[in-house]
């Protein structure tokens, strides 16, 4: 079923601290009734760049829910029947590798997911018919290349791949779950990447992730502890990028 009336040019998923997308004029706001529960909250539809785009704050607009409680079927189930194609995810990341500090913007090319119990597949429910989607590239190359060009001509500079580790959270990590991660081959931590891009792609979505690096991860930098609210600070000067990177890939 389609509710959409008119195609989406683009959908962006807000992270933490990016919970109304500065400069989109609403046209409406759909609260999306889906066979998977309700979404995080009403995607709001509306013009921003000259096009079409809609907006979903993932953690609902007051950031009522964390990262394992996020109902991420509903939300792209949404989206996707609201008529989007193509989505961008922002997610708030710790940098494991030494040239990813706070505020960089990174859209990473692979992925590793540690997280646990979330209900990660739409054939969850019985009788469901199974499909083994293909996942050796999990974000679409095209998306990822159009959000690089993009940032490059708002003169954005954005780190071009790198392996997303998705962890559970809500608790940020130990030292030795990040070293062991950067064994691994992560370069970022964190927690709401997956199941997103796995359910992007069962709906066949181009999905891209554009991490935003808020500190050092558990270990990585100079700091003993990490403090939340340095997180919040450089998340606010990352996020105030955004809409410029997303006003590029449009126009
Ligand atoms: N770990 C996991 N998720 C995060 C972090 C982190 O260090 N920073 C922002 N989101």
């Amino acid at each position: 079923m389609s509710l959409a009336s008119e195609t989406l040019d683009l959908a962006v998923i807000g992270g933490s601290g990016l919970y109304q997308f500065p400069g989109l004029e609403a046209i409406e706001r759909r609260l999306v009734d889906t066979p998977y529960g309700p979404a995080s909250g009403a995607v709001v539809i509306g013009r921003f760049a000259g096009r079409r785009i809609a907006f979903l704050a993932r953690h609902g607009e007051g950031h009522s829910l964390p990262p394992h409680r996020v109902n991420y079927r509903a939300n792209l189930w949404a989206l996707h029947t609201l008529g989007a194609r193509r989505v961008v995810g922002v997610n708030a990341v710790g940098g494991i590798r030494a040239d990813l500090g706070p505020r960089s913007i990174v859209v990473p090319d692979q992925l590793i997911d540690y997280t646990h119990g979330r209900v990660s597949s739409y054939a969850d429910d019985e009788g469901v018919q199974v499909r083994h989607i293909d996942f050796s590239e999990p974000y679409a190359a095209s998306l990822r290349r159009e959000l690089i060009d993009a940032g490059r001509r708002a003169g954005i500079a954005i780190v071009d791949g790198g392996c997303y580790g998705a962890t559970q959270g809500p608790r940020l990590e130990t030292r030795a779950e990040i070293a062991r991660m950067k064994r691994d081959g992560c370069d970022l931590v964190g927690m709401t990447g997956m199941p997103e891009a796995a359910l992007a792609r069962e709906l066949e979505l181009d999905y891209a992730c554009l991490a935003l690096v808020a500190n050092h991860a558990a270990g990585c930098g100079e700091e003993a502890q990490i403090s939340v609210e340095e997180i919040f600070r450089h998340l606010a000067a990352a996020t105030a990028q955004v809409p410029a990177i997303i006003a590029a890939l449009l126009a």
